[in-house]
């Protein structure tokens, strides 16, 4: 049977019970991945769901760094990347040198690292995040401890300000996506939907002014800076009925199949991850059917990467 008879949705689900494998997708998935998926979610979801499953084999579709961490969480089973160029340009924004010096200037501080980093970071981190937990592990932290905060710049000027804590030092690092959407998006926005909701992900370069806006009262008050699955639980459960999304766009699929009578307006409609949209439903079941590409960290790094993603685990169970 070449490739091109094969029904992709079919197979996918015969393999699926023949090697006992699930699929995980992440928010920001294309629609046809996300309708072959087990689960989607946000990175701490996945997480949890990576940690919970019995299945043998977990095909990740999402970015590297989030196949990487269901293989620490999860040594025993076999994880799969669809695409091994589902990279993520936040998480290459600190290498392990520049983290081994930050770390050499600041020998007292404990390490925050954000979940979108490499396996080599998190195994030089005290405490791993994600955007949906930041600041209840920030405030788990006791508060005389000087804390580096990596990789995104954004999310830890959030964190810093709604903790009030001035001992925070940041990395600069951003993703170019959420970077790009701008206080000046949200002003343009707010000119023509006076009375929509606004749901922003802390990542977006826009958060301290929504903050500044909710302060002043000119912004619909139930706006809210949420992760992905934070958003997805708002809209369900909002009165309102007309919200403005400041994220990747994929999350508007999901939006509109679980909340059809809705209405869900992107920020910007060019706010697109190119690798999260590399993985297509033809490369999952290629990648069922040949059980590539494996994702797997090497033990000495991962049992270091796990203490972590454990302790943030612990604090947001
Ligand atoms: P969430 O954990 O909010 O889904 O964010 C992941 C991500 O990569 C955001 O760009
Ligand atoms: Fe990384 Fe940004 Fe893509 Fe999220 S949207 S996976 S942070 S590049």
């Amino acid at each position: 049977m070449s490739v091109l008879n094969v029904d992709f949705t079919k197979e996918i689900a015969r393999l699926k019970k023949e090697k006992n494998a699930v699929i995980l997708a992440h928010n920001y998935q294309i629609p046809q991945v996300q309708d072959i998926a087990d689960f989607i979610g946000d990175s701490l979801k996945l997480s949890k769901m990576a940690a919970d499953t019995e299945a043998s084999i977990i095909v990740f579709c999402g970015v590297h760094f989030m196949a990487e961490t269901a293989s620490i969480i999860s040594p025993d089973k076999t994880v799969l990347i669809p695409d091994l160029d589902a990279g993520c340009s936040l998480a290459s924004s600190i290498n392990p040198l520049e983290l081994t010096e930050w770390k050499k200037q600041n020998p007292e501080a404990i390490v925050v690292s954000y979940v979108n980093t490499s396996a080599e970071i998190k195994a030089l981190s005290d405490y791993c995040c994600t955007s949906a937990n930041a600041t209840k592990v920030v405030e788990n932290i006791p508060l005389e401890k000087t804390i580096l905060f990596l990789p995104d710049m954004f999310l830890g000027a959030y964190v810093a300000e709604v903790t009030k804590r001035k001992n925070i030092k940041i990395w600069p690092g951003e993703c170019h996506v959420h970077a790009g959407i701008r206080s000046e998006d949200i002003n343009s926005m707010l000119k023509n939907y006076k009375n929509a909701e606004f749901l922003i992900h802390p990542e977006c370069s826009c958060t301290s002014s929504t903050l500044y806006h909710l302060s002043k009262g000119d912004i619909n008050k139930d706006s809210k800076i949420l992760s992905t699955e934070g958003m997805m639980r708002e809209v369900k459960t909002s009165t309102n009925n007309q919200f403005i999304v400041a994220t990747e766009t994929g999350i508007l699929y999901r939006m509109k199949m679980e909340n059809p009578q809705k209405e869900f307006i992107p920020i910007k409609n060019d706010a697109v991850c190119k690798y999260m949209k590399k993985i297509t439903v033809e490369k999952v079941y290629n990648s069922l059917v040949n059980e590539i590409f494996e994702v797997k960290v090497p033990p000495e790094i991962a049992s270091k990467a796990k203490i972590p993603i454990e302790r943030m685990l612990a604090i947001t169970a």
